[in-house]
């Protein structure tokens, strides 16, 4: 993950690269470093384990003079989160930042030891940084000699290079993570995402896989993987950035479960009209090309894939379309049969998950109909990479677990499961059930959420669990995956999901007076099989939580809760059932007392692999 800053100026630049990490924080925040250099090559270099705010601080007290610099926050790969892993990392005048991992750095590291040199880190990004010292021995100019040993690097890299020998200039490298060129007045940038740079420009220039830039405060040359030089357009960006304060909430992610009503409203808005979807995204290529799919495969990672998982459900019983649902991580490295007629879907919240990036690539060669992104970012590598895109409107997420990128992705996939069921049927009635039933969504989530005290009640009782098990089934069953996901990432209590009717087939086993059973029980065709499952629970003494709109179904005694919830068409019953979970997963979490915006070992957005 990381991520990474540069600057080529004519004013001090050291703000500015701290302002940039503050935004960039979200791709991993173990440690955090800068570097600057002054015009006669005098450099500066400040590195702190901990969130961006550390080196802040640090910096006040700090001498950091320097129009040209490079600043990292790290998310760990290798080595642990240690000032001495920090970067930037350094080779007597040569200073590197890299998003991504040097996947032959241990071969490089040993033939670097043998030139003499001494490795003061354990990261595979430090071989870079003596890479292109031993080059610079053969003479060139730092672009040529970062040129040369491009060939010799394995694995992915966004980097950004400077030589206090060159002050005037940094060179960036980008070879399967992200890197934006910002084009200033008598400045020049670049970064891992633009919205770093908002506060100094809104010209950018995205580099493509395999470019070279060479950037200077009055300059910038981009050379393509086979050092032509090539011209990349420059877009200006309209959007801004606005994540908002913390307002009456005490964290973002209390926040944004609390905004969901009023972003599914933002999704949903526009994409229907008299009970029909209208999509002003796609056109009639777009529809002909609908029209033709005969297979759905998707494809995302962690809480994406989740919701990939309930879309699998509803393509298959709403539109009669068969449906596949893959981990990005596993489909690219398999090789797995493509159905006739297939659309390739991609599922991202930040739109820079690399799995999910490298998946759609890979799909681009094995003969899909086409590919088609639901995303929350617009500016992202997904989006301008896939045929065409859905947004989601959820508004920017700060919080690391995600809720609301969740409900969105959801209801936009609802959505287009309502589109392809009526081009593809004979009548428009799975269409007209599900807006009629998207229409009342809102508000069956505000309803939800008035029972926010009675779970943050009961949460107290898992303060002191180390261990949760959620049960589902049918469209559920991915709910409680996403539910158990929440309790881990934020609680650190160990929390697994089962398709209920597995239970007898291991998990059982589990089941004592100890483990909270925590059971998504809508009112639905599959409810008294489930009934079953609750009673096998019960029967061996398990505590169990159990979600429902069925009240009747279950009578009460010492080691049943019941978390009353509303009665809702049964199409929406994923949106809606995840909602309390996220609130059951954020008062335990802040119980535990943990960072539960920043969770320990995370990052918002996953940049590698
Ligand atoms: C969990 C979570 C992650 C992300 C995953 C994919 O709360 O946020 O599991 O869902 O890293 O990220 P995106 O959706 O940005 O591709």
């Amino acid at each position: 993950m990381c991520g990474i800053i540069g600057a080529v100026s004519q004013r001090d630049i050291a703000k500015i690269l701290l302002e940039g990490l503050r935004y960039l924080e979200y791709r991993g925040y173990d440690s955090a470093g800068l570097m600057v250099v002054n015009s006669t090559g005098k450099a500066n270099r400040l590195r702190c384990v901990g969130k961006v705010n550390n080196l802040v601080c640090a910096a006040e007290h700090a001498v950091l003079l320097g129009e040209t610099g490079i600043a990292h926050t790290r998310w760990a790969t290798h080595g642990k989160p240690e000032e001495s892993n920090a970067h930037p990392h350094i080779s007597t005048n040569i200073a590197v930042v890299h998003n991504g991992i040097i996947e032959n750095y241990e071969l490089l590291r040993d033939q670097l030891r043998n030139r003499g040199y001494t490795f003061f880190s354990e990261t595979d990004t430090e071989v870079v940084a003596h890479l292109v010292h031993w080059e610079q021995q053969r003479g060139g100019s730092l672009l040529t000699v970062v040129q040369r040993i491009i060939p010799d690097l394995c694995g992915t890299y966004g980097m950004v290079i400077l030589d206090t020998y060159s002050p005037d200039r940094l060179i960036a490298v980008r070879s399967g993570s992200p890197l934006v060129i910002g084009c200033g007045i008598d400045e020049n940038f670049i970064v891992s995402d633009p919205m770093a740079l908002l506060s100094v420009t809104r010209r950018f220039i995205y580099l493509e896989e395999g470019d070279i830039a060479q950037i200077s405060s009055y300059g910038i040359e981009i050379m393509d993987r086979c050092n032509n030089i090539v011209q990349r357009c420059e877009i200006e960006l309209d959007t801004h950035y606005d994540a908002g304060n913390k307002g009456l909430y005490s964290h973002y992610m209390q926040k944004e479960i609390y905004e969901q009503p009023l972003v599914l409203i933002n999704t949903l808005s526009g994409r229907y009209n008299n009970s029909l979807v209208e999509l002003s995204e796609f056109n009639d290529q777009t529809y002909s090309l609908l029209k033709q799919v005969e297979h759905i495969q998707i494809v995302a990672c962690g809480t994406s894939y989740h919701a990939g998982m309930v879309a699998r459900y509803w393509f298959e019983s709403l539109a009669n379309m068969p449906c596949d649902v893959e981990i990005a991580s596993e489909f690219r490295y398999r090789r797995s049969v493509v159905r006739k007629n297939s659309l390739f879907i991609t599922l991202s919240q930040s739109g820079e998950t690399a799995d999910t990036l490298a998946a759609l690539r890979l799909s681009k060669n094995l003969g899909y109909l086409g590919s088609l992104s639901i995303c929350n970012v617009s500016s992202s590598s997904l989006i301008r990479e896939s045929d065409f895109s859905l947004m989601t409107k959820a508004g920017i997420e700060v919080g690391v677990a995600s809720t609301k990128s969740f409900t969105t992705q959801l209801a936009v996939l609802l959505i287009l499961v309502a589109k392809i069921s009526s081009l593809k049927g004979t009548t428009s009635k799975v269409e007209k059930e599900i807006v009629n039933a998207l229409q009342i969504l809102p508000g069956c989530i505000e309803e939800v959420l008035l029972q926010d005290k009675l779970i943050s009640k009961l949460a107290q009782n898992f303060s002191n669990k180390n261990h949760a098990l959620f049960l589902g089934r049918g469209e559920q069953y991915p709910i409680a995956m996403e539910g158990a996901l929440k309790l881990k990432e934020i609680s650190y209590i160990h929390a697994e999901a089962y398709a209920a009717g597995e239970l007898k087939h291991g998990p059982l086993a589990l089941i004592d007076s100890e483990m909270p059973v925590i059971v998504v029980a809508p009112q639905n065709s599959l409810l008294d099989k489930l009934k079953s499952n609750i009673e096998e629970v019960r029967a061996r003494g398990g505590l169990l939580y159990i979600f429902t709109n069925s009240i009747s179904s279950f009578s009460g005694s010492h080691n049943i809760h019941i978390i009353p919830l509303p009665h809702i068409p049964v199409v929406l019953e994923p949106i809606v059932y995840i909602v309390p979970l996220q609130l059951l997963s954020y008062y335990i979490a802040l119980m535990r007392g943990t960072d539960l915006d920043k969770p320990r070992n995370l990052a918002k957005s996953v940049t590698v692999e």
